[in-house]
């Protein structure tokens, strides 16, 4: 376990077969170069999971506390992965959260994706 910036997080020295984003990439300006150091340190089959808030309705002000900067549907995710084996794509939109004890009624909307890295794509993304 660190606790490191998404953004420079030292990613050298291992392989990934999966990787998990959830909920963190809404946070990142710059969504494409995380996801390209990703790549470098993922195997050739591995497998990345993501979920970021979506434009399709504004993010709700408890989230807003820290700068957040939702993906559009279609956009800079979908798109990094657009040559990849798509196991999942989904746009939620409008969900009601339940999970954020203390927060007033407030509901997301999310891109949710899921894709197989195979081996005809190791040398693009
Ligand atoms: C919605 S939570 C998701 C946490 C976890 N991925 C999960 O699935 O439960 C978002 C987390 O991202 C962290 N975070 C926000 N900006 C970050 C950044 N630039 N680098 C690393 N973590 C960040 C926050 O502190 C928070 O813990």
């Amino acid at each position: 376990m660190r606790n490191e910036p998404i953004e420079t997080a030292a990613l050298t020295g291992a392989t990934y077969d999966l990787v998990l984003m959830n909920g963190s990439l809404h946070y990142v300006r710059d969504k494409e170069s995380v996801l390209r150091r990703v790549l470098l340190a993922s195997a050739p089959d591995a497998v990345h999971a993501v979920t970021v808030f979506s434009t399709a309705t504004p993010v709700p002000a408890e989230h807003a506390a820290i700068p957040v900067f939702p993906d559009d549907e279609g956009g800079t995710v979908e798109r990094f992965y657009q040559s990849w084996r798509i196991l999942l794509c989904a746009h939620e939109r409008n969900r009601a959260e339940h999970s954020h004890p203390g927060f007033a009624p407030h509901a997301h909307s999310h891109v949710k994706l899921i894709a197989a890295r195979t081996l005809a794509q190791t040398e693009g993304h």
